[in-house]
């Protein structure tokens, strides 16, 4: 009966509905893309809405729920969404990036089916084409636990639990910064910073973003969708206990502070255990030259009497800071993981590498404009994703594998290759990659389809003696890593998950200007064991658009 009920507020309130039969849950969701006006800075501004809101609405869902999303794309430009973090096991076709997926064209609709198999956690969900991440259409999409499966805290009660998405904002449009990119410079320094798409006012006198009954726990859930800025994220008066972070839960150590890399978010909980009165949460920005940029929101307490104190906490200074913060991270080994078994049961430490693979990162000009590269190569779109010429057997028609080399010489690279860059990988190696940064700003990397141990971030440049120094024990296995300036970081992953699969770096103008490749997990046997066949309802485009579908794949 309470779950009819359920069923039926869902339909109400979230425009979703769950219908329980033997198979896993469905969730459903109708979201219209469309263009609107609002002033987060205080200008007036162009921004892209769903359902009319900003930030979008949160998909709320539990592990192994099928989530439908119908998106009616109603701007005038080609779009697609990206779900960060979740994994689309056998699915790349649903991963919303435009090397397997044909883009929703405007006025039409697409509708993404995917299951969040097997994870658990806080994620977002954020625009993949042109830049429109500049102009919203992100939003949380969280998977909470089954009820079957322990979890190594108290949970808190249903509603006391928060998306805080915290990002740099530029009061240009979207359409305004790509011009810059495509004319050959950067997005330089954003105008501001926002909390749930508010920069906040510091008088003390904004409405409360969230009120907290005194004595209660609640849980925020923290990410930066941002375009290129980290912030540092901390709540006058109050600490914060990290239980996730990117699907894992982790050793729960208590922060001051949290450095969110763009692109990546952390479950925290807080207690309200404080003098009942407002405080501020505040985002600053980190890195950047002169005075850090910050927004600020207020929290209150129920009944509480007295507005917040004008004086803000600081947040930390240098980059040392956050690598200091990235080394106390930790796996739980004895927490549950989304199956009934300890997270850390797969001793990762212990399986030997089959490849290594190293991304250098690079900024140089082609024809007199910046491009941005991974081992000297800058990778561009084909009409045709790649993805879909492979699957209908024709990839030679739209891209040559490899063009990348992942052994790069050690000079410095200065001539980049605009190109479209897929690396063929061998389905299930357990490979390593090293991402080296010999820039001098801090930047951030995501794999789509796996999650990875990010074993080691360090200063200075990698050798194969560097691994004595990996954490082969308690690394937190997560999808996104960052990489401090004249640094590296290594990860280690399977590559257990066939489909082609996005690495790119996070900083949005970096990947729109080529820092981005794909990796072809190519399953030969075309088995449905291994990947799920292109769905009927993927739009076509560039030169299989009027071929015959392909042979589907066995059972
Ligand atoms: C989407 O919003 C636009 C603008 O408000 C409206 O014209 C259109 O009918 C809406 N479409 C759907 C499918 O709700
Ligand atoms: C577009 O939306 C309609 C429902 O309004 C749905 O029947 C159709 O399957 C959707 N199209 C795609 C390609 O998902
Ligand atoms: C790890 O998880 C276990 C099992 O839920 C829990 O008892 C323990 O307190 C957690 N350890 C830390 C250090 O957070
Ligand atoms: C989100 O889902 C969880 C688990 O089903 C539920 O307990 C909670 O009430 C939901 N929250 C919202 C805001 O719908
Ligand atoms: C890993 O490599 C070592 C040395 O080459 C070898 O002795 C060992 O059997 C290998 N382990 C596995 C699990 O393959
Ligand atoms: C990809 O690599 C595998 C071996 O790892 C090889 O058998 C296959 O032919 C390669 N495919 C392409 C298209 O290069």
């Amino acid at each position: 009966m309470a779950s009819a009920v359920l069923v039926f507020l869902l339909c109400l309130t979230a425009g979703a509905l769950t219908t329980v039969h033997g198979e896993d849950p469905y969730l459903f969701y109708t979201w219209n893309i469309t263009y609107g006006t609002i002033s987060p800075l205080g200008v007036p501004q162009q921004v892209i809405l769903i359902n009319g809101q900003f930030p979008g609405p949160t998909i709320n869902s539990t592990t192994n729920n099928n989530v439908i999303v119908n998106v009616f794309n109603n701007i005038d430009e080609p779009f697609l969404l990206t779900w960060s973090g979740i994994q689309h096991r056998k699915n790349s076709w649903q991963d919303g990036v435009l090397g397997t997926m044909c883009p929703i064209l405007p006025g039409t609709n697409y509708t993404y089916h995917f299951q969040v198999k097997d994870q658990i956690g806080t994620y977002m969900y954020y625009p993949s084409t042109a830049l429109h991440r500049a102009a919203g259409a992100f939003g949380g999409l969280n998977v909470h636990s089954r009820s079957v499966i322990p979890i190594p805290y108290t949970l808190p009660l249903e509603n006391d639990d928060f998306y805080v998405l915290i990002n740099d904002w530029y009061t240009k449009s979207h359409s305004e910064l790509r011009k810059l990119l495509d004319s050959g410079r950067t997005l330089a320094r954003p105008q501001g910073v926002l909390i749930n798409g508010q920069s906040g006012k510091t008088d003390g006198k904004g409405k409360p973003l969230f009120t907290l009954k005194p004595g209660r726990t609640y849980k925020f859930r923290i990410c930066n969708p941002g375009l290129r800025t980290t912030l540092n994220f901390r709540i006058q008066g109050h600490n914060m206990k990290l239980v996730e972070m990117e699907g894992s839960h982790v050793v729960q150590n208590v922060y001051k502070s949290l450095d969110v890399h763009v692109g990546q978010c952390y479950s925290v909980l807080v207690k309200a255990d404080q003098e009942p009165k407002d405080y501020y949460l505040v985002a600053s920005s980190r890195f950047l030259k002169g005075e850090p940029m910050m927004a600020t929101a207020l929290i209150s307490y129920e009944g509480g009497k007295g507005p917040a104190s004008p004086e803000l906490p600081k947040g930390p200074v240098g980059w040392a800071w956050s690598l200091n913060q990235f080394r106390t991270f930790r796996w739980n080994l004895t927490a549950s993981a989304a199956r009934p078994n300890p997270q850390g049961s797969y001793h990762y430490g212990e399986i030997n590498i089959t490849q290594t693979y190293k991304f250098v990162s690079s900024a140089n000009k082609v024809d007199g404009k910046l491009r941005y590269a991974i081992n000297g190569v800058s990778h561009v779109n084909p009409t045709t994703p790649p993805k879909f010429a492979e699957y209908f057997g024709v990839p030679e028609k739209v891209f040559k594998y490899d063009v990348m080399s992942i052994t790069p010489p050690a000079e410095k690279i200065t001539k980049v290759t605009v190109d479209t860059n897929i690396r063929n990988v061998t389905f299930h190696d357990f490979v390593e990659v090293i991402f080296e940064n010999h820039e001098n700003t801090v930047q951030s990397w995501k794999v789509d389809g796996f999650s990875f141990f990010a074993v080691a971030v360090e200063p200075g440049t990698w050798t194969p003696e560097k691994r004595k120094n990996y954490n082969l024990q308690d690394a937190v296995s997560r999808h996104t890593v960052q990489v401090f300036p004249k640094s590296w970081a290594a990860i280690l992953l399977t590559f257990d998950n066939a489909g082609m699969w996005n690495i790119r770096s996070e900083l949005t103008e970096r990947t729109y200007l080529g820092q981005q490749l794909y990796i072809s997990v190519y399953s030969p046997r075309r088995s449905l064991k291994e990947e799920y066949n292109l769905p009927d309802n993927s739009p076509l485009c560039g030169i299989v658009a009027d071929m015959p579908k392909p042979k589907p794949y066995n059972q």
